[in-house]
């Protein structure tokens, strides 16, 4: 069975209270159970993880090396200038999905950007908690030859 790790990155703790006119009304545990079941469905071992501190980000990018056969991640405010996230994983060379709750590139300028995105296999952006499930099912399709 392949094994997938989601990293939800600063603040999305919060979801469900956090700006819920752009993230949604969903709590982090509710979308946590929407992506458990999904991967129930598609037949893969699913383990997410959720951090405010970029260095445990790397570090849990490093050990998913060892864990894991890919990575579907929202690094939150991160994705706009962590070179040390993206260097993560490149260094690694597991396949990540980077996912975003809203379209970061209909937002403030300073969003557009992603440092992550050239060392992603792709980016969703901008369909809420659906963005998670469609990472999920991408990277599961990425990895199908792997199961
Ligand atoms: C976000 C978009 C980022 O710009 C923001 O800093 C977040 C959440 C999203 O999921 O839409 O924290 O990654």
């Amino acid at each position: 069975m392949v094994s997938i790790l989601i990293i939800h990155g600063p603040n999305l703790n919060l979801l469900g209270s956090r700006e819920t006119a752009i993230y949604g009304a969903e709590t982090i545990e509710e979308l946590n159970q929407r992506c458990h079941s999904l991967a129930s469905d598609l037949g893969i071992s699913l383990e997410i993880r959720q951090s405010n501190s970029e260095g445990e980000i790397v570090d849990m990018i490093q050990q998913a090396a060892r864990t894991a056969k890919g990575i579907v991640i929202n690094p939150g405010a991160y994705t706009h200038y962590s070179y040390a996230i993206r260097d993560a994983i490149a260094a690694v060379k597991l396949p990540a999905v980077e996912v975003h709750l809203s379209n970061i590139h209909a937002r403030e300028d300073f969003r557009h950007k992603s440092v992550i995105a050239p060392v992603a296999a792709g980016q969703i952006s901008g369909f809420g908690a659906e963005s998670y499930l469609l990472g999920l099912r991408a990277i599961a399709e990425l990895l199908r030859d792997a199961r």
